[in-house]
């Protein structure tokens, strides 16, 4: 049976984010805010969120994740990712995800996630799960590092004079797909108490994984080659040097040279 999505259309707003930040003390679990423009996008490590009015997806989930242990919250970005991952799939672009959660065709980013969690207790009691997909955009601005859309990778893949997509379509198509994803996570974790198959699925599509590049070790700025093995318990990124040797790495403590 097909879901009924709660999806609110603006055609302007600051971010998204924050409608569903300010959504959490009234709306359900899976209430959805998409816009045709933001004003002040926001990314990670404190960047702005730039896109071209009416061309991409920029849309934030209210999920109520209340089975979901706060130990566990990364599962909700491998939740994310592999819907967003699969939606691409359906439509004919095969995508890495780049840990923690970016999606990338090759070495083009074709979508950021900001995920902010609020916390009760010991369990996750809302995540905000903000993505910008780009769509239709087929040009982006010189500072932006290899942004690509689906547009971009469907012509690169050869096929040409496509009609610009229904943003109101597809946003349809992906949220539902992510969805999929997040009830597999509910009723893996009630079966199993665990979320492996979702982990693994997780390791399999990693961008760079099992291949030497190099990277920039936040301390020392310091420039290394190395390969990316693994997740640690905490989804902590795990790197291995040529001499063996692994060192795991948060967030902010590594960035990858592309
Ligand atoms: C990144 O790659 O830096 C993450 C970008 C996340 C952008 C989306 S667009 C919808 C939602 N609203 C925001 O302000 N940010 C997220």
């Amino acid at each position: 049976m097909t879901q009924k999505l709660d999806i609110r259309w603006l055609k302007v707003t600051d971010s998204t984010n924050n409608r569903a930040l300010e959504g959490i003390p009234t709306e359900k679990d899976k209430t959805v805010w998409a816009a045709e423009f933001q004003t002040a996008g926001r990314g990670q490590r404190g960047n702005k969120w730039t896109s071209a009015e009416a061309q991409n997806l920029m849309f934030s989930i209210l999920l109520k994740p209340d089975f979901i242990f706060a130990k566990d919250q990364f599962i909700v970005s491998i939740i994310v990712t592999l819907g967003i991952e699969s939606y691409l799939k359906k439509k004919g672009v095969q995508t890495k995800i780049k840990w923690p959660n970016d999606i990338y065709s090759e070495d083009r980013k074709i979508c950021g996630i900001l995920i902010e969690h609020g916390i009760s207790g010991q369990m996750l009691s809302s995540s905000v799960c903000g993505i910008g997909l780009n769509i239709n955009q087929r040009e982006f601005p010189k500072d932006l590092p290899n942004p690509t859309s689906l547009m971009l990778e469907l012509e690169r893949n050869g096929k040409k004079n496509l009609p610009a997509f229904s943003l109101t379509d597809e946003l349809e198509e992906l949220v539902a797909e992510i969805y999929t994803f997040y009830d597999k996570a509910r009723d893996e974790f009630l079966r199993t108490g665990k979320y492996d198959s979702l982990y693994s699925q997780y390791l399999d599509r990693l961008y760079r994984k099992d291949e030497f590049h190099r990277f920039v070790e936040t301390e020392g700025n310091k420039e290394v080659e190395a390969k990316i093995v693994g997740l640690s318990d905490t989804a902590c990124i795990v790197l291995e040097y040529h001499d063996g040797s692994r060192k795991s790495f948060a967030f902010k403590e590594i960035s990858y040279i592309i």
